[in-house]
């Protein structure tokens, strides 16, 4: 079954359901400064699904274009994609858990309607419950009565099954369907078989069905929505892969021909290669149809980098000089069947790439010539140069690291990338502010007040004990504000207490450091983390003191933070109150 009969029979099952189809809405965000990209469906709908009336009705599916750039160091495994397209279906306060399990399963078994799936090749998992919400039951309940065994229904925790596109919004507990693509089958399989499988991806997931019921605030769940909803989400690419037998995306129609056409002209052969070409130009062809441009920063960082990473991927291809506008004129017409507006935008495309393409070269010339001065009698090359290298020269960090790799050469690849970090954070913070119409982030304050609230941290801790977890934190560069259980109100010897340690933390002048550590390091290291976050293998630590050891603030961050606390002045609680049963909110200032 090709993508295009995929994606059709998806939009007609939910019609004949009495769902409307909805276009896509552009990859940019509209209205929502929080986020570069869309990279789920239901961020275009959010006010939907928070109760406003959806000109379209209450039943709804669409084709949404996401693109995912976390997952960019995934690129050319074999289920991760910068661009991919989400098929949805939607009930805006209409049905609910009994007929969005159904219809999922009906559709990914039925051979008349539907993909003709193996139904002994299918797992599910619901959400196991929390504070926030219990065990899904009801879930469970409806997927054994339409003949899914218990055994192959396995409760996970929040971190697996409760979904939110961020720290705020609508969310709720998901129900996710996996399916077995291994050659063999791998049968009933136990818990801990199932993540195993999942991890080596023969079980991939295909289908996800949320159950927005709850609403976010600040990072914490705080009740219930007006009207249930349901958003699910099941990745075209993925299920290309699945009907078409395939063990990666890139040899699904959707990429096979863009593939072979590389193959064909290329004078080396190397797989992660074309891989990368073909998914960062599909990635940037649809980006740049709607109306991103190359930039140092944000969204035209991303697509810079995307497009800059390809030209360089060709050209260890060896490819004909004009052949990646060739592949995106292939990419246009094979998609503009769905989307139209790759076809109307064909022309701004190919402008748009081929004088990025130029800078390019440019830049990598007199990079090239400020690189070689810079490794000159060196084994190494330093964070702020290789920083220099991307911010003066527009050297990507990718090629940086090729370039260095041919000269036996070792890059900071992590202090580059938390200098990047804190670079896009501290643009992000500005264009916020900016946003909001004020005259420009003042991003110094910014920093001071993120160390400020290291410091109110451990300070809340020394006064009120280990009861105290960070829950939420919010900085502009006004005020901090920093959320944490705690039962109790504060009393104001308790608060005049946390401000004294906290100025006399200040006023002693002490370091503030970075180190980077393997994770359970950095865990037995005491440094505070967030529970609900997922961290990588390495993580970047900030301790406030002289050594890890005896420091008296240590989190796990990105950062950026001041150098030393003397710079922060005065530290002052203005409001402490309650904003859900447990949870305190304390706002600060530095004057
Ligand atoms: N919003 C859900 C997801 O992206 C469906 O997985």
């Amino acid at each position: 079954m090709n993508s295009n009969e995929i994606r059709d029979r998806f939009l007609k099952f939910f019609t004949a359901r009495g769902h409307t189809i909805i276009p896509s809405a552009s990859l940019i965000p509209e209205n929502d400064p929080s986020v570069l990209f869309i990279t789920a469906g239901m961020q275009p709908l959010g006010p939907y699904l928070l109760g406003q009336i959806h000109p379209a009705g209450t039943r709804l599916v669409d084709v949404q274009k996401c693109v995912r750039t976390t997952d960019i160091d995934d690129i050319s495994d074999n289920t991760h994609l910068t661009f991919f397209q989400m098929l949805g279906n939607w009930s805006l306060g209409d049905y609910f858990k009994e007929e969005a399990i159904k219809w999922s399963y009906e559709l990914l078994i039925s051979k008349e309607e539907g993909f003709g799936l193996d139904p002994k090749r299918l797992y599910v998992t619901i959400f196991a419950g929390d504070d926030n919400s219990p065990l899904d039951e009801e879930s469970k309940q409806i997927w054994q009565s339409i003949g899914v065994p218990a055994h192959r229904i396995y409760a996970l925790p929040a971190e697996n099954n409760w979904w939110s596109p961020g720290a705020n919004g609508p969310c709720g507990p998901d129900t996710e369907m996996f399916y077995d693509v291994t050659e063999k089958g791998l049968g009933d399989l136990s818990l801990a078989e199932f993540l195993v499988a999942d991890t080596r991806r023969e079980v991939v997931e295909i289908w996800n069905d949320v159950f927005m019921e709850y609403e976010k605030k600040d990072g914490l769940v705080i009740g219930k929505l007006t009207q249930k909803n349901v958003d699910t989400g099941a990745g075209l690419e993925r299920l290309a892969m699945v009907l078409q037998k395939k063990t990666n995306v890139y040899e699904t129609d959707l990429f096979s021909t863009l593939i072979s056409s590389i193959q064909s002209q290329a004078k080396v052969s190397d797989q992660k290669a074309e891989r990368i070409i073909v998914d960062h130009l599909r990635a940037g062809v649809f980006m740049m149809a709607d109306g991103v441009l190359p930039a140092n920063t944000d969204r035209g960082y991303i697509l810079r980098r995307l497009l800059r990473r390809a030209i360089r991927f060709a050209d260890q291809l060896v490819l004909p000089a004009d052949f990646l506008v060739d592949l995106i004129k292939q990419i246009i017409i094979q998609y503009s069947d769905f989307y139209i507006e790759l076809k109307t935008n064909e022309e701004k495309i190919i402008t748009v790439f081929t004088s990025e393409k130029e800078k390019f070269r440019s830049a990598l010339e007199k990079g090239l010539t400020e690189f070689e001065k810079n490794i000159k009698g060196k084994k190494s090359l330093s964070a702020p140069e290789a920083f220099a290298l991307y911010s003066s020269y527009g050297l990507p960090i990718d090629i940086i690291i090729d370039l260095a790799r041919e000269k036996n050469i070792t890059v900071d690849i992590k202090g580059f990338d938390l200098a990047m970090k804190s670079h896009q954070e501290l643009s992000k913070a500005g264009s916020d502010q900016k946003f909001k119409g004020g005259l420009g982030g003042n991003s110094e304050q910014i920093i001071r007040y993120h160390t400020a609230t290291h410091l109110l941290h451990q300070a809340l801790r020394d006064v009120l004990g280990p009861e105290v977890v960070q829950k939420g934190s919010n900085i502009t560069d006004e005020r901090l504000r920093f959320d944490f259980a705690y039962s109790a109100k504060l009393n104001d010897e308790q608060k005049q207490a946390v401000e004294k340690i906290v100025n006399e933390k200040i006023q002693a002048s002490l370091s503030v450091q970075q180190v980077i550590l393997p994770k359970a390091e950095a865990e037995q290291s005491g440094a505070h983390h967030l529970f609900s976050e997922k961290y990588g293998d390495e993580v970047s630590v900030y301790f406030i003191g002289s050594d890890l050891a005896s420091a008296y603030s240590k989190e796990f961050c990105g950062g950026p933070h001041v150098t030393n606390t003397g710079e922060l002045g005065h530290f002052k609680i203005i409001k402490e109150e309650a904003i859900s049963a447990g949870v305190r909110r304390i706002k600060a200032i530095l004057e």
